[in-house]
């Protein structure tokens, strides 16, 4: 039986989509390639409302690329990173992995970075980029960008804001020109319910003109390179064209939505979810700072969740146990992409039958 996918990623993805795929590839350095892909440019600059002054790159790859890339192209010197889970912790180690010193702002698992915590660094510190993941997969968490990317539009022009928003993106609202932010980027696997393997990234000209001074930026992870080619409407390397083809339907759909419904219909299920949540058990992240698009539950029932999530695949739906050490701790419903709130209630509905709640 096919196990429908209600894990924070990789979501399920329509055969209405799949089929896209298995259109004739063409080749990436023909124009038919190119206003392709100038089309898809387009769509995301009209989803995501971007201004001249935002570029967007599609790169083959799953979106941990864009850790090096920050790490490689974007930090100078000392990068003042967010930590408040695992995907956050591994984008910290990763700037340092690209030979950047990092600074930590730390938080427990659960616990939102706010704005106040990066005011106080940012004034003591003297850091050239910060870096925050806007919905922690690992805990449900889904932190103040717009709050902070504000204070650092304000107070420190010269900072840059590089944003995780891997699980976020086209299901919650992000609006990069809004939140002030100077690079930001999802993965295909998440909201836009697509296959993995590609990055959608959204980078500001502040972005750029920092790159260009950065030494020793690779190959794969040169922002400069990827958006040389980009003014091409190209990409540097063979990119997975029958991926593009699956996100050139997936903006059509997600415009013809409108994101201000999109938006609307993932927060109906979070809500639910969270609802659902509370009469049995207790949502993990603190409370205000829940994700729009996964649901991070505390088994303070000592409920067997392994076993559920077996039952429940056995009826065809997949949830996700805790991340890591939440493993048992706690259990995580994704309910990102094309869902809505009746599919949301009917698995929910199943698991109260399951468990007898
Ligand atoms: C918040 C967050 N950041 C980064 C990643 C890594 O993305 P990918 O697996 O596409 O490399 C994930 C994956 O689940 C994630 O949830």
């Amino acid at each position: 039986m096919h196990e429908k996918l209600l894990i924070p990623g990789p979501t399920e993805v329509s055969q209405e989509i799949l089929r896209e795929q298995s259109r004739y590839l063409i080749s990436h350095r023909g124009k038919s390639f190119s206003d392709f892909y100038r089309g898809i440019k387009t769509k995301l600059a009209d989803f995501f409302e971007l201004s001249n002054y935002y570029k967007s790159a599609v790169t083959t790859s799953s979106g941990t690329l864009w850790f090096d890339i920050v790490g490689r192209s974007i930090v100078q010197e000392n990068a003042l990173v967010c930590v408040n889970g695992a995907f956050s912790s591994r984008f910290a180690k990763t700037i340092q992995g690209c030979g950047k010193k990092v600074d930590i702002l730390e938080v427990d698992w659960g616990k939102a970075i706010t704005t106040n915590m990066v005011a106080n660094k940012l004034e003591s510190g003297n850091y050239d980029t910060v870096v925050i993941c806007h919905n922690e997969s690992s805990t449900g968490v889904r932190n103040p960008i717009y709050d902070i990317g504000a204070l650092i539009r304000k107070k420190y022009p010269n900072i840059i804001f590089a944003v995780d928003s891997v699980s976020s993106m086209a299901g919650d609202k992000i609006l990069p020109v809004k939140i002030g932010c100077d690079v930001i980027f999802a993965s295909s696997q998440k909201c836009f319910a697509l296959p993995p393997g590609l990055c959608i990234g959204v980078v500001s000209e502040r972005a750029l003109k920092r790159a260009v001074k950065i030494p020793y930026r690779g190959s794969y992870t040169d922002l400069i390179k990827i958006f040389d080619f980009e003014e091409k409407y190209q990409t540097p390397f063979t990119p997975n064209i029958s991926l593009l083809y699956a996100l050139d339907k997936r903006m059509d759909l997600l415009l013809k939505e409108t994101y201000d419904c999109v938006y609307e219909r993932h927060l109906e299920m979070a809500k639910y979810t969270r609802d659902w949540a509370k009469k049995n058990f207790a949502l993990f992240p603190e409370s205000g700072y829940e994700s729009v698009t996964l649901t991070c539950i505390k088994n303070i029932c000592r409920k067997k969740i392994g076993s559920l999530i077996e039952k429940l695949a056995k009826r065809g739906f997949l949830i996700s146990n805790g991340y890591g050490k939440l493993k048992e701790k706690t259990f995580r419903i994704g309910h990102m992409g094309e869902w809505n709130v009746n599919e949301i209630k009917e698995v929910l509905g199943l698991i109260d039958d399951l468990w007898k709640l």
